[in-house]
């Protein structure tokens, strides 16, 4: 962001293990919006371009740094959580002695790089936090100031008189500090409170003791700010967060049937007129071209789909991509590696994997079709059959453009169909079937007349 900042590191902490959240996975690595707590915050810490990253880890071990191997982090570990200031105290070896440290919660995933960002330009040889007023205060540091609104100390919950209690304004636990400083706070510390721990916290009493500056800016955001301890908080957050996804669509045009039933777990690009009924969910990176429609129920996953087309209800796309102007559903399955070009028609109970189906070609019914390349034009008929897989090995079938595969067909890879090839229903093809002929592969339809049916035996 900035380019007029001086130097910047940035420390989430994201040691504890998360009591409340009953469960044997760190707390940072439970996910909200399909990605884990640590992600959004590092995502975050990315967007304000430091010099470094370091996460301080330790309940569940290295499962949270295996967890984002492809992130370039500085990994210090905190094998006992002796609290906030002793995870600050194993990042001092990581430290630019020149640069600001930013502070974040590797379990605030809502925080706000515009904030920070703003934290950061005032953060110039000064202490800079972030507080929040609350209704209910119990259980954080509260934010004790002078009679002028200078701030003199945070004093945590357990450690608080009855008056210091009544003080509304919290830490938020995200500060910026600059490293010299920071080093030589964290080096005084003790853990002569309440509760046998580091409190990074300490560090405020100690900056007004040397004389240096201290700000404390309320923000006005309090989900931007709010940690999760609970699986009841980890539920807040998602909806908040959906809200905000959803009115971010409903901003730039998109038709949501109902903001409150839309989910985006990960990144959607919709252009102008797109309709999304309720109900769907939205995974990976998915775009939706002008005018899309999604009927209810859809699960996106990984796909772009071209202007025009309309998903039926109940459909499930992943890792496809979808041309202009087709109809897919409802009940549709698209699987990885489908490509349909313009005007291809996907109806009810159908499947497709691994296949490219070219311009205005239906397979409107109970089909699948595996491995195959379609051509244009082309009619599947119901129920046909791709028999991709031998048990060993998988094969491709090769469909040549206008042809048509009668219905409740087989076609056993790999096999070709020429170009405006007919094959009649209720084949199964072995070999290749020549273009512009009828191939049929069926038992011959005989009547016997005077058959007649077996009679019931006289006992
Ligand atoms: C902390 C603050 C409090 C603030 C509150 C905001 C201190 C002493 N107190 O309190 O002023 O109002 O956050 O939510 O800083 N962590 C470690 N190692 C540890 C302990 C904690 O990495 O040894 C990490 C946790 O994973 C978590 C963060 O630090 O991400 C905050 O820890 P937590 O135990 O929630 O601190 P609080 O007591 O809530
Ligand atoms: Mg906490």
């Amino acid at each position: 962001m900035s380019n007029s900042r001086q130097k910047l590191n940035i420390v989430i902490l994201a040691a504890g293990k998360g009591t409340r959240m009953h469960s044997q996975k760190p707390k940072v690595l439970h996910k909200l919006a399909g990605s884990p707590l640590l992600s959004h915050v590092i995502r975050c810490a990315e967007q304000l371009a430091p010099q470094k990253i370091i996460v301080v880890y330790g309940f569940g071990g290295e499962t949270v740094p295996q967890a984002f191997t492809n992130k370039e982090i500085t990994w210090v570990q905190q094998a006992d959580q002796l609290g906030t200031g002793h995870a600050m105290q194993q990042t001092i070896p990581h430290l630019d002695v020149d640069a600001v440290t930013l502070i974040l919660l590797g379990d605030v995933p809502l925080v706000n790089p515009e904030a920070c960002e703003k934290l950061l330009e005032q953060a110039q040889g000064a202490l800079h936090l972030m507080s929040v007023k609350k209704s209910d205060p119990s259980g954080y540091g509260r934010i004790v100031r002078d009679e002028n609104g200078g701030v003199l100390a945070i004093v945590e919950h357990k450690d608080a008189t009855k008056v210091q209690r009544t003080i509304d304004e919290v830490n938020t636990g995200i500060m910026a500090v600059p490293n010299a400083l920071l080093i030589s706070w964290l080096q005084q510390l003790s853990n002569d409170n309440a509760q046998r721990e580091y409190y990074l916290t300490d560090i405020v009493s100690m900056a007004v003791r040397d004389g240096v500056p201290v700000c404390a800016e309320v923000t006005d955001d309090e989900w931007d700010v709010t940690g999760v301890n609970s699986k009841q908080d980890l539920a807040t957050l998602e909806r908040i967060y959906q809200r905000r996804q959803a009115e971010r669509l409903l901003a730039q045009g998109v038709s949501l049937a109902d903001p409150a039933r839309i989910d985006v777990r990960g990144e959607l690009m919709a252009g102008r007129d797109v309709e999304i009924d309720v109900g769907c969910i939205f995974e990976g990176k998915v775009t939706l071209a002008d005018t899309v429609k999604v009927g209810a129920y859809c699960v996106l996953k990984d796909v772009s789909v071209g202007s025009g087309t309309v998903i039926a209800p109940f459909s499930h796309l992943e890792q496809a991509e979808v041309a202009a102007d087709c109809r897919i559903g409802p009940y549709a399955r698209l699987r990885p590696g489908t490509t349909l070009q313009q005007e291809v028609h996907i109806g009810n109970f159908v499947e497709l994997k691994n296949s490219q189906v070219a311009e205005g070609s239906k397979i409107n019914h109970l089909s699948y079709v595996g491995d195959t390349d379609v051509g244009k034009q082309v009619n599947i008929g119901a129920g046909t059959i791709t028999c991709n897989y031998d048990g060993t090995n998988k094969y491709r079938t090769v469909i040549g453009d206008q042809a048509f595969i009668g219905s409740n067909s087989q076609l056993v890879a790999p096999v070709k169909v020429g170009e405006g090839a007919t094959i009649g229903a209720g084949s199964t093809i072995t070999r290749d079937a020549p273009a512009n002929q009828l191939t049929v592969a069926r038992g011959r339809q005989v009547s016997i007349a005077g058959w007649k049916r077996p009679q019931k035996k006289s006992p």
